[in-house]
């Protein structure tokens, strides 16, 4: 759902959601009124983003309740208008006074306005979930997913008066720990290797314009724009953009092995990740290989995710159907498949999958509106 009235965007999420089949997922598409007297105020910093037009799609689809909303972006978008659930709204301009009043204040303007502006908006008693790297691993911020580790928020109340801050894990941490954490729970995960197929929505939404433009200039015979990415994107894959580090892994990896042992609160748990983007437009896709400190065969670990909150079960070996980006964009469940036994190690010691998510859905703007439910 288009929002805002943004031309490049409109365009951009007309792209976004070309294509989409139907599947078995639950709708995601429908408008309802949230105003409520008695509901949180909250702000939407980075409103015109693509996490940030996600955040409006999902508290209208959740019906999720306020008393009223900022729209917060930069002084470029500042003044623009838009519809939004019936009512017309101003975009303002990120100041520190934007918080006051503010209950919970959605953060997805990436990391130095998170870094500049969060502790501001706490300091004003405005609870902040914040999508960027800023606070992830602060020791003192907790690092959630709603269905995986809840209780690490549980001392954060609304209506206390007191701000706090609540990170919103990786977009790539979140979709594997979906589908590995059921089994973890389990059987102990004592070691998982993630290789991913990253999206060019992870990287905003100017990626997706740019994978949009770069594909049409090479049908077209034309050299592809790399405005974005240092290399053609279309038609090619490459090693995550990110900064690669001196123990040569880049800092996307780093971020699954660390976000990884904080929510599970297990710091001796052993991840390794490869990270590649692929010229997909919207959801990312992770091989995920498990190795388990007990025994859990193939059929147990299937019916333990069939049950599990937030996940679907796409396993079809005869048909060869398992999950795919297209299938699950613009979804909330995460969709693993290929479930199955690694013949590499011992006995039901292993387990290999293969998980596909929306990472602008779940992997950020649903997640973080889960994590400000539980604060209702
Ligand atoms: N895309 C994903 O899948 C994903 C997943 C998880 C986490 N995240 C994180 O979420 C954040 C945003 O990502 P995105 O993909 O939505 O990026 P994006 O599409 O590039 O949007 C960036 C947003 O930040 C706003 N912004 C930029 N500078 C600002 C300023 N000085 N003051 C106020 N607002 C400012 C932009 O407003 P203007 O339009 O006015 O410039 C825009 O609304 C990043 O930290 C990213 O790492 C993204």
């Amino acid at each position: 759902m288009a929002i805002l009235s943004l031309p490049h965007q409109n365009n951009l999420f007309r792209t976004a959601r070309i294509n989409r089949p139907k599947s078995r997922f639950m709708p995601t598409t429908k408008v309802r009124m949230s105003l409520q007297e008695n509901g949180p105020s909250i702000a939407v910093v980075g409103v015109t983003g693509a996490v940030g037009q996600e955040f409006l799609s999902v508290l209208s689809d959740r019906d999720f309740p306020y008393r009223s909303i900022k729209m917060l972006a930069s002084k470029r978008s500042a003044g623009r208008r838009f519809t939004f659930q019936d009512n017309e709204y101003v975009i303002e301009e990120l100041t520190p006074d934007s918080f006051d009043g503010v209950d919970i204040a959605l953060f997805s303007a990436g990391g130095s306005i998170s870094k500049e502006f969060g502790p501001i908006a706490v300091d004003r008693g405005t609870i902040v979930v914040d999508n960027s790297s800023a606070f992830r691993m602060d020791e003192n911020v907790p690092l959630v997913i709603p269905e995986v580790n809840p209780e690490a928020m549980e001392n954060i109340k609304l209506g206390t008066g007191k701000g706090s801050l609540i990170a919103n894990p990786n977009c790539s941490t979140i979709i594997c720990l979906m589908a590995a954490t059921p089994l973890h729970r389990q059987a102990k995960v004592i070691r998982m290797v993630v290789s991913t197929y990253q999206a060019a929505s992870g990287a905003g939404a100017a990626a997706m314009e740019e994978l949009e433009l770069q594909t049409r200039e090479v049908l077209e015979g034309r050299p592809p724009t790399c405005e974005i990415f240092k290399q053609q994107y279309a038609f090619n894959l490459f090693s995550h953009n990110a900064p690669v580090l001196s123990n040569g892994y880049n800092e996307e990896e780093m971020k699954l092995v660390k976000e990884t042992r904080k929510i599970w609160n297990d710091k001796d748990v052993k991840v390794t990740a490869t990270c590649i983007r692929v010229p997909v437009m919207r959801a990312h896709a992770e091989s995920v290989n498990l190795q388990f400190e007990k025994p859990l065969d193939e059929v147990t670990a299937r019916n333990i995710l069939k049950n599990a909150p937030g996940v679907v079960v796409i396993d079809d070996r005869a048909s060869n159907h398992f999950p795919t980006p297209l299938e699950v964009s613009s979804k909330d469940d995460v969709a693993v498949g290929r479930i199955r036994s690694d013949l590499s190690q011992d006995r039901n010691k292993g387990l290999d999958i293969f998980v596909c998510g929306d990472q602008i859905r779940k992997g950020a703007a649903l997640n973080a509106i889960q994590i400000a439910e539980l604060l209702l």
